[in-house]
């Protein structure tokens, strides 16, 4: 891949531009953000890593639309961060303005790239994103679930005391505190955690991971999460620019998958070099059902909104 682009040189877009360019991802990595001097300022302090990381992707920052000129994939990070006692759906109103303006500048310079949203709600946001831009919907995505699964896999890891290497966790659905992690399909070497965890202990887990932000946010009380955020959206990055046809927790534009059309959330999505190359629907056992009404219930509120 030749040109990628962060909008937003808040935290997430900071630390992700550093993990794109030490995988050297892409030629050139273009970060940009409103406040004069934050991106500029980022990307030559990560540039400067090069020699110590040994990548070439160029870094540029600045405040310019036009930098994003041409890009294949544009990751928008930006947009206001939820304060302690705030849900991620009380920064909506907000958060669709800013990436309303982002939308036009990205129609205006890179109408044939990819679309990655990060910011909260990013469910609605991913919705408007392929409203707005009436692009397929291969092209239009989320992230969400990779962060929620990678949470609770390091949960698992924590609990059992196994090594993370052959955990496989899937949390599904919207992002949210009503998000689904499918325990049925979370793994350790292909063997249901069940086999290892008591009930109490896997419900325990389901409950930390759907407030995994939370714990964070409430810990830090000045910051979202952004390491793990930004190694999550570097994943579903890898799996485009390398074409690796990587089964990921994505959020996706639904068309009839679940019974459900015009709503964003998170399902298992093929992701390769065209996006998502295919949604994957499971067979729902009648619990998983009902978390499914309940989180779809939650974003189609949010959507009510718009
Ligand atoms: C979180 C925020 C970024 O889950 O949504 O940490």
């Amino acid at each position: 891949m030749q040109k990628i682009t962060i909008i937003g040189a808040g935290r997430v877009g900071e630390a992700t531009a550093q993990v794109l360019a030490e995988r050297d991802l892409c030629r050139v990595l273009v970060l940009l953000d409103i406040k004069e001097g934050v991106a500029a300022g980022a990307a030559l302090d990560i540039q400067e890593t090069a020699p110590l990381f040994g990548f070439d992707t160029r870094v540029i920052g600045g405040t310019n639309a036009s930098l994003m000129v041409d890009s294949d994939l544009i990751v928008i990070t930006a947009g206001i961060p939820r304060k302690p006692d705030m849900s991620r759906s009380d920064v909506l109103a907000t958060n669709v303005k800013i990436t309303n303006a982002i939308l036009d500048d990205v129609l205006d310079y890179a109408p044939h790239s990819k679309l990655l949203l990060v910011s909260n709600p990013v469910d609605i946001l991913t919705y408007y994103a392929w409203k707005k831009t009436g692009w397929d919907r291969s092209r239009v995505m989320g992230q969400a679930g990779v962060l929620d699964s990678s949470r609770m896999a390091a949960f698992v890891a924590l609990e059992t005391g196994y090594s993370v290497k052959n955990i496989n966790a899937m949390v599904l659905g919207g992002h949210g505190d009503a998000m689904v992690p499918m325990t049925r399909f979370t793994t350790i070497s292909g063997i249901p955690i069940s086999h290892f965890l008591e009930q109490k202990v896997i419900d325990d887990i389901v409950k930390r991971s759907r407030f995994g932000g939370a714990e964070i946010l409430a810990l830090k009380k000045t910051s979202s999460a952004y390491g793990a955020p930004a190694a999550a959206i570097a994943e579903m990055v890898e799996a485009i620019t390398c074409q690796r046809c990587q089964i990921l927790p994505t959020v996706a534009l639904l068309d009839g998958e679940y019974a459900q059309k015009g709503i964003a959330m998170g399902v298992p999505c093929v992701l390769s070099g065209q996006g998502i190359e295919k949604v994957i629907e499971l067979p729902l056992n009648n619990a998983e059902k009902k978390m499914f009404d309940e989180t779809i219930k939650n974003i189609k509120n949010d959507l009510k909104r718009l």
